[in-house]
């Protein structure tokens, strides 16, 4: 059985930053409510032509790039987002079609934060079973347009961004080891965006009642996450047989430092093994985990060898562990050319639209 090697990581994030001075300037807020509440100082915010699929692409070519992959290996794109581009196409679709994976299936996966975690198994999963051998797996978020930006109680935590890894079949031991995705329907109402999908379509009234924006419970989010991320660690490293003394780190969702130190509790583990970046980024959602994961691995911190538990909690209710032994890219005799142009790809997009046109002008209508 082949195993699933993280190979590639890649990230991109707008240019633009929010503080919390300036978003003392939106709502009654400040700077030190928000550091000693969440230790978010600022986040990214996407500019008006920055989307999910942009930024995902950008990551990913980048993932491909460390890995010495081309895009026409891929043979699967997952991509995890709570800020789809549309309820469809598939998010997954566009990046396949920007970045120009010919022969990839494509398809969204919807857990909210949980997402990277969830997809990174799915796609660990697929390597494993022998059915494909190259995965790229894409956290990515444009949440600030799902913000309401007069309620101070979420619009200090969210922010713009995208991760992604590739994973790659060998025979080599090591790559994602063990996996646990749980859930709990019932906490559905505490952080929601009820509006927009087919039980509440997006009319004047969902928009007037401000229903297409994020909702949220943060103070049973916060109980549920306290809770349940020191516990999913756990069972991540039984399934796995490791120990907690074993790992090097723990990448978990960047929400809260608070939840995080609680975590760090439950644990009873120092927080220097925790990566954390929130106070940069503030919560990237499903581009949080791969986030922090690649700024950790291209500083030098996760090195190849190093054993590490990554772990969230979202939506839904969603949350999930994941245990995994750095690898790196594999080695390879070829050197992959690294994707930079955007013009070429753009310009094959712009000729399969052409091709397809020309298709059903010269097709025979059926009736
Ligand atoms: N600035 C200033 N004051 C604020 C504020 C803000 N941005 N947001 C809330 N407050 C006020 C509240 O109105 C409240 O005032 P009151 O006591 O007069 O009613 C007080 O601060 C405390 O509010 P509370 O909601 O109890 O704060 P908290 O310590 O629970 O922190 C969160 C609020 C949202 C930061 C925290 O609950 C949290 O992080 N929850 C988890 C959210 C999360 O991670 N969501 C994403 C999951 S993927």
């Amino acid at each position: 059985m082949p195993f699933a090697h993280i190979t590639g990581w890649g990230m991109s994030v707008p240019e633009a930053v929010l503080t919390n001075d300036d978003l003392a300037k939106i709502v009654d807020t400040n700077d030190a409510w928000i550091r000693e509440r969440t230790g978010i100082r600022e986040r990214r915010i996407a500019r008006e032509n920055q989307f999910p699929s942009t930024l995902g692409a950008e990551a990913a070519l980048k993932a491909l790039e460390v890995a010495n992959v081309q895009p026409t290996d891929v043979d699967l794109i997952i991509c995890a987002t709570s800020s789809p581009e549309h309820i469809f196409p598939a998010t997954a679709c566009l990046i396949q079609d920007l970045i120009g994976a010919d022969k990839a299936g494509a398809f969204d996966l919807s857990a909210a934060c949980s997402g990277f975690i969830y997809a990174l198994n799915m796609a660990a999963q697929s390597i494993r079973s022998g059915s494909i051998k190259t995965a790229l797996v894409i956290g990515t978020e444009t949440l600030s347009r799902f913000v309401n930006w007069k309620d101070r109680n979420t619009c200090i935590l969210f922010g713009d961004g995208a991760g992604a890894f590739v994973l790659q079949a060998s025979e080599q031991p090591g790559g994602v080891f063990s996996a646990v995705m749980r859930s709990d329907g019932s906490g559905g109402d505490l952080l929601s965006i009820p509006a927009g999908g087919s039980r509440h379509p997006a009319t004047e009234a969902a928009i007037h009642a401000g229903s297409h924006y994020i909702h949220m419970d943060g103070r049973e989010v916060f109980r549920f996450a306290t809770r349940v991320m020191a516990s999913s660690t756990k069972e991540a490293l039984d399934v796995a047989g490791w120990t907690v003394d074993q790992i090097q780190h723990i990448v978990p969702h960047q929400a809260n430092i608070r939840i995080i130190e609680a975590a760090a509790r439950g644990l009873k583990l120092p927080m220097d093994k925790f990566v954390v970046n929130l106070e940069r980024y503030g919560n990237t959602s499903t581009a949080s985990i791969p986030i922090a994961t690649v700024e950790a691995a291209t500083s030098g911190r996760i090195k190849p060898g190093d054993k590490l538990v990554m772990v969230g909690f979202g939506g839904g209710l969603t949350w999930g562990a994941l245990t995994a032994e750095w690898t790196g890219p594999l080695p390879s005799e070829r050197k992959v050319k690294p994707q930079k142009g955007s013009t070429l790809r753009r310009a094959r997009s712009f000729l399969r639209r052409i091709l397809r046109f020309i298709d059903g002008l010269l097709s025979p209508r059926e009736l």
